[in-house]
């Protein structure tokens, strides 16, 4: 087919007028359809449970459906645009929801089916001769990776001492991936699927150790109840075990008995996404955010260049090459700085043995090297075109708080509520060692009173930027994740629900094109490789604002998509009436 860069960025839909609704909104001219919800069947032949909507399904059903709280999701093509595999998140589970009777009688079976419900599907989908976009049932290639599927670890930090643990004495072999939050896709045809919240599954001492207390596993930590049942994550017994997490993940979608790979040379955070592109000499350069106040934004350049051969030549290209910490500088450039042990502060002296130790406690290695302390670092996205990357910053409202890091020059708002998108521009190649960077635009609504919540967005208003993707022709998708408990409220008060914009960058107009369900946040968005089907994700419709669902109520904010009972994340699949390239 035609370059899609060739396409141009024009924007050519209507804007969509935001409304407090539990339905989905999209253009005059698109529709959206619900592709694939929380409990259908990913489509292992011979292994379909049925979804169960009083939440009676059990763990063992639930790990060959779909997970709960759809996140990032990739599309991989198989016959051009016309079969392909969604690749996708599940990033955490409200035990309210998922069990019949919700968090009462907690137990041993409700703890495997919350694991059961994280982690990553991979469902095949095909294009009918109708044009409708539907999922093939089954599929060889259906999948599920769950907070129990067996990992490899690689890289550096691979076998280390601070990764071993009990159950596995090797540091190589972990169970599972867990808070996949967003996600990136490789040129060699993989999926990079991050964990991010990964201490709220731990329960730490009611006295941490500073490792852990930079990290935040401490008493009372344990949200997701799980240590109660699952020994692991009893942090003061097993304190390594947490070490584990916080990696970006390769999976091979098109090989179902492959092992996820956690690619420790990528170093550990609360990984929210991995942007992937090459340099012109076929370096693999990969942007990630680290979504939590005042944390760091990571470049990871491999070692060696990518092969032809798909997957399976370039196994190891992510297990060699250098991380690097953004310093975003008052005068609009920035520099890179290395995480490499022996290097400036990174010595035996100040605590790290080896480059494993710098790698897997990545966040006091980046406070010693003066890295900027951003406003939550959701997702990285880079232009196919320019080469130019994006960075959603999505709020803090801790900004400039006493005791708190006071405003910069890249996180320039006190008490951000409504968020910004950074961007910034290599001077070379993506494995340059300096940049040079802006804002794309400070979200707000001009609206409001309060001066630091105004914004300066060209189009419609929006805050809380989460996530962000370029599409292959150019246009700029933004994703709005603004808390339940905000919607509607204060600076947001015209903003009832979240939404999906889009943006021409070159001139940086910006156009809502979709408002979700009641309490829903938007993530996760791909398309196929025609452009002419767009996949997104609805996380969590009905939120509660304050707690997790009580099964006993009836469920007062949302009931979508299915009208009746428990609201349920789902993918939409929206495409256009007259079979046109999205957005245009
Ligand atoms: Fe899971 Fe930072 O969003
Ligand atoms: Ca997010
Ligand atoms: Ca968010
Ligand atoms: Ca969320």
């Amino acid at each position: 087919g035609a370059n899609p860069a060739s396409l141009g960025r024009q924007i050519g839909f209507t804007s969509v007028p935001m409304a407090a609704q539990d339905t989905v909104t999209v253009p005059p001219g698109y529709t959206a359809r619900v592709l694939f919800r929380w409990g259908d069947p990913v489509g292992v032949p011979g292994q379909m449970p049925a979804f169960r909507p009083d939440g009676g399904n059990s763990a063992a059903d639930q790990a060959l459906q779909g997970g709960m709280h759809h996140d990032g999701m990739a599309w991989f093509s198989l016959d051009g645009a016309r079969r392909g595999l969604l690749t996708m998140n599940h990033e955490y589970t409200d035990d309210g929801l998922l069990h019949a009777d919700g968090m009462d009688n907690w137990s041993a079976e409700k703890v495997r089916k919350s694991i059961a419900a994280h982690g990553v599907s991979v469902i095949e989908v095909e294009r009918q001769a109708d044009g409708r976009v539907t999922q093939v049932l089954p599929s060889r290639y259906a999948r599920r990776i769950t907070a129990a599927t067996p990992c490899v670890v690689q890289g550096p930090a691979a076998g280390h001492a601070l990764m071993r643990t009990a159950a596995d004495p090797s540091g190589r072999n972990v169970l599972g991936t867990l808070n996949n939050c967003a996600n990136g896709y490789t040129p060699w045809g993989t999926y990079l699927t991050c964990e991010e919240n990964f201490a709220n599954y731990f329960e730490g001492a009611e006295k941490p150790d500073a490792h852990h207390a930079r990290w935040g596993i401490k008493k009372g930590g344990g949200f997701y109840r799980w240590h109660e049942f699952e020994e692991r994550f009893d942090a003061v017994r097993h304190p390594n075990e947490s070490n584990r997490f916080g990696w970006v993940v390769e999976i091979d979608p098109q090989n179902p008995d492959a092992a996820p790979i956690k690619r420790t040379a990528m170093g550990r955070a609360a990984h929210e996404g991995a942007a992937v592109a090459l340099t012109a000499e076929g370096h693999a350069v990969v942007y990630m955010g680290e979504d939590a106040r005042f944390e760091y934004i990571y470049k990871f350049v491999s070692r060696d260049k990518m092969q032809p051969g798909g997957a399976a030549a370039n196994r190891e290209l992510l297990d060699h090459g250098t991380l690097f910490v953004g310093r975003f500088d008052v005068d609009g450039t920035g520099a890179w700085l290395p995480l490499v042990h022996g290097q400036g502060p990174l010595t035996v002296a100040n605590g790290f043995a080896d480059q494993a130790e710098v790698l897997i406690k990545a966040r006091q290695a980046s406070d010693l090297l003066g890295g900027t302390k951003m406003d939550r670092p959701e997702w990285t996205t880079i232009d196919p075109i320019t080469k130019t990357v994006y960075c959603t910053l999505t709020n803090n409202s801790d900004r400039g708080k006493p005791g708190r890091p006071y405003m910069d020059a890249a996180n320039p708002r006190a008490n951000n509520t409504m968020g910004q998108i950074i961007r910034w521009q290599e001077k070379g190649d993506l494995n340059a060692a300096t940049f040079t960077w802006d804002h794309l635009v400070l979200a707000g609504d001009p609206s409001l009173s309060r001066e630091g919540a105004k914004g300066n967005i060209r189009g419609d208003v929006f805050g809380s930027p989460d996530g962000l993707w370029v599409d292959p022709r150019g246009v700029l998708w933004i994703q709005t994740d603004v808390s339940t408990s905000t919607l509607g409220k204060n600076d947001y008060v015209n903003l009832p629900n979240n939404q999906m914009l889009a943006c021409d960058p070159t001139v940086g107009e910006i156009r809502r094109f979709l408002v979700g369900p009641a309490g829903c946040e938007l993530t996760g968005i791909t398309m196929t490789s025609d452009l002419r089907a767009l996949f997104v994700n609805i996380q969590h419709p009905g939120e509660s604002p304050t707690e997790r669902s009580d099964p006993r109520q009836p469920m007062k904010i949302s009931s979508w998509p299915d009208r009746a009972g428990r609201p349920r994340s789902a993918t939409l699949v929206i495409t256009r009436d007259d079979g046109g390239i999205i957005g245009t």
